[in-house]
C-alpha cells in the first residue's frame, strides 16, 4: 500500500472529563488524517486513555470508586465524545487493555536483558501531581513548574533506565533530522535541555506505595512508572512486534502533543525506542496551550471549557474551524467566545457563506439551477486568472497542511475565497445578463464560480467535513470520497455542466451579537472584537521582487459603459498603458487626471468588459470605499518602487 500515514494524539489521563484542550489536539489529528486520506494515503489514527498511576488512584478515591471502575467511566466519556466532534479515529487504546500490558512487559524485559535497567537507592524531590522526580534546576521558586506545589523529598529503592547512555546519540539524531521535532522552537528547547547531563529515569514504583500499574516482569514488588507504560501505547496499539498494522504503519508516525509533555516525547520516547531496538518515529508535532484569561486551561486550574457546549451553541464545523484557524500551531492562543463569534461572522457567514449564496443564487436566476458550460471559444483571460488563483491556493494549502501549519492552509483558502468575490465584482454577471451578446461570457463566469466553489468545498473538507458535504450537495454532487481527492480537486473543470443544483441554504447564519447581549447578563464576553486583519502567508524577498511596481501619472480617465464600478485609465509609466480599475464607486474620472499612482506593471494582462488592462492600480479598499495609493512627493513617471 502506498504511503502509510500513522497519526497519534496523547492518550489522555482519566482523572477528569475531556475539555477543549483535549478536543483541540484530537481535532488536529483528525484534520491531518482526513487531509492524508485526500492524498490517497492509508491512514491509521490512534487515540485513547492513560489509566494507571497515582493520579488516577487519588481521583478515583475522591469519587469513592475503585480505580478500575473510575477509569472505565472516564475513558468512556472520551470515547463517546469523539464521534460527536466528527473525529474519525481508527483505534482507541486503553493502557488497561491486556494486549497493551503484555507489550509493556515484553519491552521492559528486552531492555532489562540488554542491561539498560539497573536497581538502586534514590533520594529525590518528587512531585505527586507529575508522578516524577525533579532535579533542583527544573523547579521554579522551589516548586513544580506545572503544579506550582513544592515537591516532597522521598527516598526509596527503585529501577532505573540508563537514559544517560543515549544522550549523545539523541543529540546527534535531533541535529541530523532537522524537523524531527517541530516547530523549531521545541526542537531547540529539547536540544538546550540536552546540554546538561541527562539523569537516568526512575521507571518503577514500589507496590507498597502504588498498586495501580503494570507489574515489572522481573520484580513483581514493583509497578511500572506511568510514563514508561503510557508511551508504549503508540506501538502496542499496532500489535508490536509482529502485527500486520505494526509492520505497515511503524515508523511512519506523526505524534501530536502539547508542550506540557514535550520532555517525555522528545527525550524518553526516542531513547526507549532506541534501547528496545525499535525504529524511531518520524515527527513529533508540538502545539501550544489554549489559555483562558492568560492562564493555561487545565483541569487542575478548574477553568475548562466544554467542547460540546460550544458545539451546541455555534455548530460543530464553526467550532472546528475556529480552533484550527485561530491557533498558530506551536504557539499559545487565548480562547474567548467573542473571538469565536468574530470569526464565524467574518470568515464563515460573510466571506464563505455570502460567496456561496451569491453564486448559487445567480445559477438559479440565470440558468434555472443548471450548471452552464464554459465557452471553449471565449476569451481565455476570463478563466485563466481565477484558475491560477485556485492553483496557487491548492499548492499553498497542501504545503501548509503537510507541515502542520493549519492556520496557513486556511489563510490560503480564504485568500482564494476573496479572489472569487473580487471576480464577481470585476466580471459583474448582472451586467453580462442584460445583453444577448454577452450570454456566452455569463455562462463562462458562472461556470468558473461554481468550479471555484467545488475546489473550496474540497479544501475545507478536513476542517469542516459537514459543510464540505453540504456544499457538494448544493453543487449537485453526491458527496463521496472521490470528490475530496486532491488529484481530482486540483484539476480545473471537474464540475460537470448540465448538473442540476438544488436551491441553496445559508451555510452559516450570522450570529447576532446584540441579541445575545439582551438575553445574557454577562454580555461582556460575547461583545464583538474589532475585525482583526487576516494576513497572507509569508513570501520571500525574491517573490516580492518579482513584482514590477511603478510610479504612474493618470493622463486620461473615462467611465466604462455598462460597468458601474470600472474606469478606463490611460497611465503614463514612461510609456502609456491602459489600465482598467474598479474604483468608479469612489472616484469620478475628472478628479483622477493628473494624479500620481502606483501600478503593478508586470501583471498578466486581462480583458475586462472587452478592454485589455495592462496593469493594476494599487488601492486600499475599506468596505465600499476605495482609496488610491499615491506617493509623498512628485516622482518621474516610470520610476520603480522597491
Ligand atoms: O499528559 N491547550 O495526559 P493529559 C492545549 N496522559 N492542549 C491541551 C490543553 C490546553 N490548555 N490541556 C490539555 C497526559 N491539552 C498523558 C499523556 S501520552 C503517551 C500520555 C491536551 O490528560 C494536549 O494534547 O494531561 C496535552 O498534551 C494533553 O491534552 C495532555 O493530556
Ligand atoms: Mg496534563
Amino acid at each position: 500500500m502506498p504511503n502509510p500515514f500513522y497519526i497519534t494524539t496523547p492518550i489522555y489521563y482519566v482523572n477528569a472529563r475531556p475539555h477543549l484542550g483535549h478536543a483541540y489536539t484530537t481535532i488536529v489529528a483528525d484534520v491531518a488524517g482526513r487531509f492524508n486520506r485526500m492524498l490517497d494515503h492509508e491512514v491509521f489514527f490512534l487515540t485513547g486513555t492513560d489509566e494507571h498511576g497515582d493520579k488516577i488512584v487519588r481521583a478515583a478515591k475522591k469519587e469513592n470508586l475503585s480505580p478500575r471502575i473510575y477509569a472505565d467511566e472516564i475513558s468512556e466519556l472520551f470515547r463517546q465524545l469523539w464521534p460527536q466532534l466528527n473525529i474519525d479515529y481508527s483505534a482507541f487504546i486503553r493502557t488497561t487493555d491486556p494486549a497493551h500490558i503484555a507489550v509493556v512487559k515484553q519491552v521492559l524485559q528486552k531492555i532489562y536483558d540488554a542491561g539498560d535497567i539497573y536497581f538502586s537507592e534514590y533520594e529525590g524531590l518528587y512531585c505527586f501531581g507529575c508522578e516524577r522526580f525533579y532535579v533542583e534546576r527544573e523547579l521554579v521558586d522551589g516548586k513544580c513548574p506545572d503544579h506550582e506545589t513544592p515537591p516532597e523529598i522521598i527516598k526509596e529503592s527503585n529501577y532505573f533506565f540508563r537514559m544517560s547512555r543515549y544522550q549523545d546519540w539523541l543529540i546527534e539524531y535531533i541535529e541530523t533530522n532537522k524537523d524531527f521535532i517541530r516547530p523549531e522552537r521545541y526542537r531547540n528547547e529539547v536540544l538546550s535541555f540536552l546540554k546538561e547531563p541527562l539523569e537516568d529515569l526512575c521507571i518503577s514504583r514500589p507496590k507498597s506505595r502504588l498498586e495501580w500499574g503494570i507489574s515489572l516482569p522481573f520484580d513483581d514488588k514493583y509497578v511500572t512508572y506511568v510514563w514508561f507504560d503510557a508511551l508504549l501505547n503508540y506501538v502496542s496499539a499496532l500489535g508490536y512486534p509482529e502485527g500486520p498494522l505494526f509492520r505497515k504503519f511503524w515508523p511512519h508516525v506523526q505524534h501530536i502533543v502539547a508542550k506540557d509533555i514535550l520532555k517525555p516525547h522528545g527525550i524518553y520516547w526516542p531513547i526507549m525506542l532506541k534501547a528496545a531496538g525499535i525504529p524511531i518515529f518520524r515527527h513529533l508535532n508540538v502545539h501550544g496551550y489554549w489559555n483562558v484569561d492568560k492562564s493555561k486551561m487545565s483541569k487542575s486550574l478548574g477553568n475548562v471549557i466544554e467542547p460540546l457546549e460550544l458545539k451546541n451553541i455555534y455548530g460543530l464545523d464553526a467550532f472546528r474551524y475556529f480552533l484550527m484557524r485561530e491557533m498558530v500551531f506551536g504557539l499559545d492562543s487565548g480562547f474567548s467566545e467573542s473571538a469565536l463569534v468574530g470569526r464565524i461572522n467574518a470568515d464563515l457567514a460573510n466571506d464563505l457563506g455570502n460567496l456561496f449564496s451569491r453564486v448559487t443564487a445567480m445559477t438559479h436566476k440565470y440558468f434555472k439551477g443548471v450548471v452552464p458550460a464554459a465557452d471553449p471559444h471565449g476569451d481565455p483571460l476570463l478563466t485563466q486568472g481565477l484558475q491560477s488563483d485556485a492553483i496557487i491556493a491548492i499548492r499553498e494549502f497542501e504545503t501548509a497542511m503537510s507541515g502542520f501549519m493549519f492556520h496557513k492552509a486556511l489563510v490560503a483558502v480564504w485568500e482564494f475565497i476573496s479572489q472569487m468575490n473580487k471576480y464577481i465584482d470585476m466580471t459583474a454577471p448582472w451586467v453580462l445578463a442584460k445583453s444577448k451578446s454577452t450570454s456566452k461570457q455569463l455562462e463562462t463566469v458562472i461556470y468558473n464560480l461554481l468550479e471555484g466553489l467545488r475546489i473550496i468545498s474540497g479544501l475545507i473538507f478536513p476542517v469542516m467535513p459537514e459543510t464540505a458535504a453540504s456544499m457538494q450537495r448544493h453543487l449537485g454532487n453526491d458527496p463521496g470520497k472521490a470528490f475530496y481527492r486532491m488529484s481530482f480537486l486540483s484539476k480545473w473543470g471537474g464540475l460537470v455542466s448540465g448538473t442540476v443544483i438544488p436551491k441553496s441554504i445559508p451555510l452559516f447564519p450570522r450570529i447576532d451579537v446584540n441579541k445575545n447581549e439582551n438575553e445574557n447578563e454577562s454580555a461582556e464576553d460575547i461583545s464583538p472584537e474589532p475585525d482583526r486583519p487576516v494576513f497572507k502567508p509569508e513570501i520571500s524577498i525574491e517573490e516580492f521582487k518579482k513584482m514590477d511596481l511603478r510610479v504612474g501619472r493618470i493622463i486620461k480617465a473615462e467611465a466604462v459603459p455598462k460597468a458601474k464600478k470600472l474606469l478606463k485609465l490611460e497611465v503614463d509609466l514612461g510609456e502609456n498603458r491602459t489600465v482598467v480599475a474598479g474604483i468608479a464607486g469612489s472616484y469620478s474620472p475628472e478628479n483622477l487626471v493628473g494624479k500620481q499612482v502606483i501600478v503593478l506593471a508586470n501583471l498578466q494582462p486581462a480583458k475586462l468588459m472587452g478592454i485589455l488592462s495592462q496593469g493594476m492600480l494599487l488601492a486600499a479598499v475599506d468596505g465600499n470605499r476605495c482609496t488610491v495609493a499615491t506617493l509623498d512627493g512628485v516622482v518621474k513617471p516610470g520610476t520603480a518602487l522597491s
